[in-house]
């Protein structure tokens, strides 16, 4: 374990570390670009310049180079905000916007750009160019998802790096040379195809590539952001979920958009997801923004929730053979008080709630999985499969099934069993049920789900839920109690 200065202060760095990662990982910021954790080192954007000197040289006696790719030895002196850094820092900002268009106030990436943030921190003064800018393509259109304004682009090459490292589409590039080089998609539709297309719009450090479906929807000082977990397949990536800050919460405008999905971004999982997601985890607005049933019904007719539930008690106290499916989508604290509740007297199997749709990619090697649901595995833990022939489940008395979430056809429920439904969402068979019983989703509660790793990761709330809508948790605890009562 080398020591090596910075600063004046002695640091430990573990073994084969550039000064970038050891500095980083001892608490020093040294602004960087092109430099990311997952990703090669191309050197190419200098903003990491620092001073290095050799023993019995002070401050100011060094040279500079670029601290994230320089190994560490023992006894190195590094500079990071010395008088010849700070210079030619503002020297690479300078050089670095001779081009740019500086037109901040339309750019979605403001708030969050490290070419802004850099510019007020080591530059903030005027351009000393008097030459006329070199323009490039405003609005290219790298695919159906993402947008690329090439005069904001700094060349940092992230983007084509992660294509080529990470999801190995290998479907961008730079075209043309100097001020005329261009970020291109390769013509053959790979990027287009590329399931973690969407990660270039976080690698990028500036505002060039920005998501279509978010264009100047919102400020991202409007948002925060929500820790939770993708439930779009078994890897259950670490994600985050931005919705409107209660301070900026619309009043005149359209109030949906208060408790709407504005992105969702990874947040970073070393033992799940590292960095990155893949695009379905990007548009799960898709999947929690259906339109919700919000109204409790015995046999597809209207009631409040109270009746609903009375009705629900009855049924499940009254029955001899009950069985239940289990939502693989629950979270472990649902599935644990579930089988405290009702567990013991029903035969419980789990379910899968969703499978892969039409087209969709099954499995590949960085991070989609086959099973298509977040919580198999916790579930599992439980409760039995449900078998491949689903009716095999039923022994021949059924009076009674609890179907907890989605997925499962109702053609193939026995005839004669009375059928309790747990849901969220506007189906038609909610209104065949005997009881229908309407439940929150994912965004509107806490919990944790375990993966196919047996990695357990924590979700939170994001927005309340509708008006009519119940926590599965709380009601498996009311119908515990009436089905102790019944069966005294
Ligand atoms: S588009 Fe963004 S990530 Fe790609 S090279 Fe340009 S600045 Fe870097
Ligand atoms: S890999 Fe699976 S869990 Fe991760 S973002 Fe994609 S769908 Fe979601
Ligand atoms: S971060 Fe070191 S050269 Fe770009």
């Amino acid at each position: 374990m080398p020591e090596f200065f910075i600063n004046g202060k002695a640091v430990q760095a573990a073994d084969n570390q550039t000064v970038m990662q050891a500095a980083t990982a001892n608490g020093y910021f040294i602004p960087y670009f092109c430099w990311h954790p997952a990703l090669s080192v191309p050197g190419n954007c200098r903003i990491c310049m620092v001073e290095v000197a050799s023993e019995g040289q002070v401050e100011g006696e060094g040279w500079l180079d670029i601290a994230c790719n320089i190994p560490v030895t023992q006894g190195l002196r590094i500079f990071t905000d010395s008088a010849k850094v700070r210079a030619r820092r503002q020297e690479t900002l300078q050089f670095i916007t001779l081009n740019h268009p500086v037109d901040c106030g339309i750019c979605d990436k403001a708030g969050e750009c490290k070419l802004q943030d850099y510019h007020y921190d080591y530059n903030g003064a005027s351009s000393i160019s008097i030459e006329a800018k070199v323009h490039a393509t405003k609005h290219h259109d790298l695919s159906s998802r993402i947008v690329l304004d090439n005069e904001r682009c700094i060349l940092c090459t992230r983007c084509v790096r992660f294509t080529h490292e990470v999801s190995k589409s290998h479907a961008l590039g730079v075209q043309d040379r100097g001020d005329h080089s261009l970020i291109r998609e390769v013509g053959d539709g790979a990027f287009e195809t590329d399931p973690y297309s969407d990660n270039v719009i976080d690698l990028c450090p500036v505002g060039a590539l920005l998501s279509k479906p978010h264009l100047h929807q919102t400020r991202v000082w409007c948002l925060k952001p929500t820790p939770s977990v993708c439930p779009g397949c078994e890897r259950g990536c670490g994600i985050n979920i931005w919705h409107r800050k209660s301070e900026w919460q619309l009043r005149a405008l359209d109030a949906r958009r208060n408790a709407r999905i504005d992105r969702v971004t990874p947040l970073d999982n070393p033992a799940v997801n590292g960095p990155w997601i893949c695009n379905k985890g990007r548009d799960l607005a898709q999947i929690f923004e259906r339109a919700r049933a919000t109204q409790a019904m015995l046999k597809g007719r209207p009631t409040d929730l109270a009746q609903a539930l009375t009705a629900a008690r009855a049924l499940i106290g009254a029955a001899r053979q009950p069985v239940a499916l289990v939502s693989s989508w629950a979270s472990n604290e649902e599935l644990s008080a579930f089988k405290q509740a009702l567990g013991g007297q029903m035969r419980c199997f789990v379910k899968p709630d969703s499978q892969a749709a039409p087209g969709e990619l099954l499995q590949d090697d960085l991070l989609i999985r086959p099973d298509k649901n977040p919580n198999t595995a916790g579930a599992l833990q439980r409760f039995d499969a449900l078998p491949a022939d689903a009716r095999s489940a039923f022994p021949a008395d059924t009076d009674l099934v609890l179907v907890w979430g989605e997925g499962f056809s109702f053609a193939q429920l026995p005839q004669q069993a009375r059928v309790v439904y747990l849901n969220s969402y506007l189906q038609p068979e909610n209104g065949h049920a005997d009881v229908f019983l309407p439940i929150s989703v994912q965004t509107e509660r806490s919990g944790h789900y375990t993966n196919f790793l047996g990695v357990s990761s924590a979700f939170s709330a994001c927005f309340q839920k509708p008006q009519g809508v119940a926590d599965a948790q709380a009601l498996f605890e009311t119908l515990r109690a009436t089905a102790d009562q019944v069966l005294a």
